[in-house]
């Protein structure tokens, strides 16, 4: 597989063995043991959107290996607009050895993997955001020890973080349960593709809790729904993750958030601090995961 843009086109075992290399690739960094493996290597990293996370830890990750990320925003270079996104795709999968790409619409990405010769990355889209929910996975792998079982509660929007967290936890043997408004669950679509998983929705937040390892929560307004934001924090203001809804939680689950987090809407300051330990652990492990998959897909042409 020359890309990552959906979680859905690996198997199982595909991804578990990332994670495992991941986990493995933590260590070697800490101890100063990684080698130059993407050395004179160039990734292309596309952003229609702001980022922190996602620019730093993949350009940082380029540096590790040796390597270089080049920040280009839809300003520079006008992705569909200035150019066609085939024609981007196909110069900068020459120019470059990989491109990682942050985008509003799904198709645009899927296009860009469709056309470029190098491999592409899914940084974000309106739809899914797989290096996310894999850092998130990981994260629970360290602090679970395994993860077969384990459930999973994602209170708020049924979004891009969402879709890639169901999916995810599907291909890791666990239980996903999304607690939304009826108007924000996943699409039909999407909910028939996770029938023969443990896939559930509610719209109560305390009954998702119920049996939660782990309680994850995002953004009620997500980037590109800013006009909306009034009208969400209305809708999802039962949905915040506070020490009430903890309190209906097992006592040893953790709270999650891929942040960046909107203190006071979806979390409240108390349980972002009580958990910012796991929080910004995850937001480490982006770091990991991606350098991985960096050497997967431009090192070695492909994820085995
Ligand atoms: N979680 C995440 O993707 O953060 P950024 O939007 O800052 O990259
Ligand atoms: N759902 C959020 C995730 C941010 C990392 C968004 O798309 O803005």
């Amino acid at each position: 597989m020359k890309d990552f843009i959906e979680l859905k086109d690996f198997t199982a075992d595909q991804l578990a063995g990332l994670m495992e290399r991941a986990i493995a690739d933590k260590q070697l960094y800490r101890e100063g043991k990684l080698s130059p493996t993407l050395a004179r290597k160039c990734l292309a990293m596309i952003f229609e959107k702001p980022s922190l996370r996602t620019r730093v830890s993949f350009e940082s990750a380029m540096v590790h290996l040796g390597g270089h990320g080049l920040y280009l925003t839809q300003a520079d270079i006008g992705l569909g607009t200035r150019e066609a996104v085939q024609d981007v795709a196909r110069v900068l999968g020459r120019l470059c050895d990989g491109i990682m790409a942050r985008t509003f619409s799904h198709d645009m990405v899927r296009q860009l993997g469709e056309h470029s010769p190098a491999p592409v990355i899914n940084a974000l889209t309106d739809y899914s955001h797989p290096c996310q929910a894999m850092a998130d996975l990981m994260t629970a792998q360290e602090h679970f020890g395994e993860l077969e079982g384990r459930s999973l509660a994602f209170i708020g929007d049924g979004n891009n973080v969402a879709r890639s967290l169901a999916v995810a936890c599907a291909k890791f043997g666990m239980q996903f349960v999304l607690a939304s408004p009826a108007q924000f669950r996943l699409e039909q679509a999407f909910e028939d593709s996770m029938a023969s998983y443990a896939y559930r929705w509610t719209e109560s937040p305390a009954d998702a809790v119920a049996d939660a390892d782990i309680v994850y929560t995002d953004t009620w307004v997500s980037m590109g729904q800013e006009d909306e934001k009034q009208s969400r924090r209305q809708t999802f203001a039962g949905y915040q993750i506070n020490a009430e809804l903890m309190s209906a939680a097992p006592a040893h689950a953790v709270v999650m958030h891929c942040l960046p987090a909107y203190r006071g809407y979806e979390i409240t300051d108390d349980v972002f601090e009580a958990h910012a330990e796991t929080i910004m652990e995850e937001a480490e492990n982006r770091l990991h995961f991606q350098r991985t998959l960096l050497n997967a897909l431009i090192g070695e042409g492909g994820i085995a």
